[in-house]
Parts: C-alpha cells; structure tokens; sequence
C-alpha cells in the first residue's frame, strides 16, 4: 500500500465507487450516521424518536395490507373490517397491529415531546426541530381522527359527529364549513370517502416529509443531551465534539436494545390484550355505526381525551372550542416563552420542576376525566386541571426568568 493510500484508506472501487460517482450515498451515511456525533450520555428519555420512526413505519405497512381488503363505503366498511378480523389470513393480526400501534405512536410521542420539556430541547438553536414537531403531532392527531372513522362503527360515526359539529360554534362560517368538511348534510358515506383518501394517503405523506424535515433540521443544529450541553462547543483537534460519540455504532446499538423491547411490549398488548380494556379499541365501536341512536356515552379514544376535557369543561360552546384549540397548539410557543438561562431539568430551579409536576398531574388527569361523564365533580376538577394547564403556558415567562437556577458545567456529565 503506498503512503498516500496508508493515509487516505483504500481506494474505494467496485459498485460502491460506481454509486459513490452518480449519488452522494457514502457522503450522506457519513453525515447522518457513522459520523453524526451525538452526546455520550444519552438515556432513556433518547429512545423515543427513533420509536416513533419505527412505529411509523409498522403502520404504513400494516396499512397497506387493510387497504386491500377494506371496503371505504359506509354500506360495506363495518362489514369489511369483520371480515379482515375473521376470514382474511392473519387479517385479525394485521388490524390489531394497525389499532394497537395507533395507541403506542402517541404513548411515544408524547413521551417523547415530554423528554424535550425536560431537557429544554426546544430552545435555541432547536426551535425549528420544535414547530415541526408540533406540525406532527397535528397532523398525527389528524391521521388517528380520520382512521377511527373507518371501521364505521357507533363510536367512529358519533365520535366524529361531536367533534365535526364542534367547528359549528364558530361565528358566520361555522354551519356551511361543517358542511364542506361532511361533504353532505350529515356525516355519510361522502364523509367516509374523503376520510379515507386523507387517512391513507394524504396525511401519511404529509408525516413522511415532515418526519424527513425534522431529522434534517436536527443533524444541522446536533441533538441536545440530558444536561443541556451544546457538545459542537467543545471540540478535540479531530474536529469531534469532545463529549459526543458516532450515532452508529454506539447509539444504534443501544437503539436496538429500545427497539426489541419496544417490540415485546407491544406484541404483549396486540396478543393478549389488543382492546386494552376498551382503551384502545372503544367498546361502543364493535356495533355498526347507528344513525338513529346515539351511544350511551360518547368518549374519544384515550389520547385526545386531555384536550376533549378542556373543551366539556368550558360551558359556552364558542368558548369552549377556542380553548380545546388553543390548548393543543399553546406548546408551539413554548421556545419564546421558556425564558430560562438553563435547558436541563436537572439545573433548573425548584420554580419550572413545581411548574412541570402540576403541569404533568394536570395532563394526566384531564386524559383520565375526559373519558369520565361530563357533570358534577369531574366537570370542577376538569375546570382546576385546565387552569394548571393553561398557567403553565402562560406564566411560564415570568416563572422561568426569576427561577434560581444552578450552573452548567462545561462537560456533559456522564452516569455510566
Ligand atoms: C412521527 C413522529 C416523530 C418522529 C418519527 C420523530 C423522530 C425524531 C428522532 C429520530 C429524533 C432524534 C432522536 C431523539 O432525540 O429521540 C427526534 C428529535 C427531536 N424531536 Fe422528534 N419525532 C417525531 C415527533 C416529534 C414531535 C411531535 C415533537 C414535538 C412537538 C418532536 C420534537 C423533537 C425534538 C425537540 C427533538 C430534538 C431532541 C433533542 O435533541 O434533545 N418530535 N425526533
């Protein structure tokens, strides 16, 4: 080997050159992978986005398989998924994959939107990493909404009456925009159709390229870490982050270990308990949707239900929709109104963890009371949770620029 081949490696030849020469796949694999240098001490919190990307992918493809055998017609949908569930081969694993990794992609990124809170991973320079986040959640929110429509069950149909009904409240455009989102004067076989056309292909196309944007945005600032250390300022003569290591192998291979028992934990629900206790698979929705008769109690499934709380506790319909709006969109802001010198829970003051605790109780039992009939107690604590929510935001400029806050060190701490 001559000395310039000693310093340079082997010369590349053979396919990879012959690609290497038309596309920028070594170039690209060395940006995003083996030589994208992330933080040393990644923990648990780390795991999820790249959980999300894998429940993503498990419900295009599971997806795919449905769409061959369901029928988008409100005369045939009911009929098709039973006969998915029952005569298709492995047609029952297929749509519980598909029902059970709808529950487990928000189970994800919620947990995963909850790491950048406490890591400050939406502050500067991440603030775009943040809105296309949110912009995914959005649409995620979307894409959930127009699949329950689908199987065409009691609380597919009367689930998305609320809800479409709810933009009625709006002043002047309110009914015809009702209207135009139905496609007809009630919600039929025209709202099915639309709903399909969105949940299969639109919606999923517009999570695929937002998912793409935010890994690109991402490897451009560098991930932030549990300490909140920017590692790009502290780099060896190498030109290496001195506290960062390559994504692949070190990351990748604890990924792995995420994913495997991601992967059991998720088997276990679809095997053995795929309806979660009507948690997952609302119990209503095993009845064909009943134009005549309304369920008995009308509930969104489980990750909608924090902010279904917010709107039954308001009284006035307007009002009401303004806030269940405004709650789910206030996190977007949250780079502007995070006013903290520090990014990490863990130098924070004793003000923004209290903030975060009440926040964090709020949310859960705003989930848990929206499944609860709207009246006596639960509408009282619903109204108090929805305070704590809204304060959170909404204070949180004041609260974070008097918090004491503890100094940062200069290295990421590592807990091996
Ligand atoms: C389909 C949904 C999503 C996928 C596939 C996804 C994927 C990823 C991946 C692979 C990472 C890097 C690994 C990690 O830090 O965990 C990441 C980082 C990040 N994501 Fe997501 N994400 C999704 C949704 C969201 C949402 C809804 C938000 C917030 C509203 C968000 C905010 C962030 C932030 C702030 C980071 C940087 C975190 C850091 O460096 O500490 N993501 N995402």
């Amino acid at each position: 080997m001559s000395r310039i081949e000693a310093e340079v490696g082997k010369p590349k030849g053979g396919l990879m050159k012959w690609i290497d020469d038309r596309f920028p796949f070594t170039k690209t694999m060395k940006y995003h992978v083996t030589e994208y240098y992330a933080s040393k001490n990644f923990n648990f919190w780390y795991v999820f986005g790249v959980l999300a990307m894998v429940v993503l992918v498990l419900q295009l493809v599971t997806g795919i398989f449905l769409t061959m055998n369901y029928k988008p017609s409100a005369e045939e949908a009911f009929a098709s998924v039973e006969y998915i569930m029952r005569d298709v081969e492995w047609g029952w694993l297929i749509r519980y994959m598909h029902s059970t990794g709808a529950s487990f992609f928000f189970i994800v990124v919620y947990l995963h939107m909850y790491r950048a809170m406490l890591y400050g991973s939406y502050k500067k320079p991440r603030e775009l990493i943040w809105i296309i986040g949110m912009l995914i959640f959005l649409v995620l929110m979307a894409e959930a909404f127009a699949g329950y429509l689908l199987p065409w069950g009691q609380m597919s149909y009367w689930g998305a009456q609320v809800i479409i009904s709810l933009f009625g409240a709006i002043p002047a455009i309110g009914d015809s925009l009702v209207e135009y989102i139905r496609g007809d004067y009630s919600i039929s076989d025209i709202t099915l159709n639309r709903f399909f056309a969105l949940h299969v292909i639109a919606l999923p196309l517009a999570l695929i390229g937002l998912v793409f944007v935010h890994i690109v945005a991402l490897h451009e600032v560098g991930s932030n870490n549990p300490d909140g250390i920017e590692i790009k300022k502290l780099k060896g003569a190498d030109g290496v982050p001195l506290d960062g290591v390559a994504f692949h192998p070190y990351h990748t291979s604890k990924d792995l270990v995420a994913i495997i028992v991601f992967l059991m934990i998720f088997s276990a629900v679809v095997f053995f308990a795929p309806e979660m206790g009507g948690y997952f698979l609302e119990h209503a929705n095993f009845e064909p949707a009943n134009l005549r008769a309304t369920p008995e109690h009308i509930a969104p499934v489980w990750y909608f239900t924090p902010f279904y709380a917010i709107l039954r506790a308001v009284p006035d319909k307007l009002w009401g929709f303004i806030l269940f709006g405004t709650s789910v969109i206030l996190p977007l802001f949250l780079p502007w109104l995070d006013r903290s010198r520090v990014k990490s829970i863990r130098y924070r003051g004793s003000l923004y963890k209290s903030a975060l605790a009440l926040f964090t109780v709020s949310f859960v039992a705003l989930g848990w009371l929206g499944m609860q009939p709207p009246d006596g107690v639960y509408v009282v604590v619903a109204r108090l949770c929805a305070v704590v929510y809204f304060a959170f935001f909404l204070l949180m400029p004041y609260y974070t620029s008097i918090d004491k806050t503890k100094p940062v060190p200069e290295r990421v701490v590592y807990h091996g």
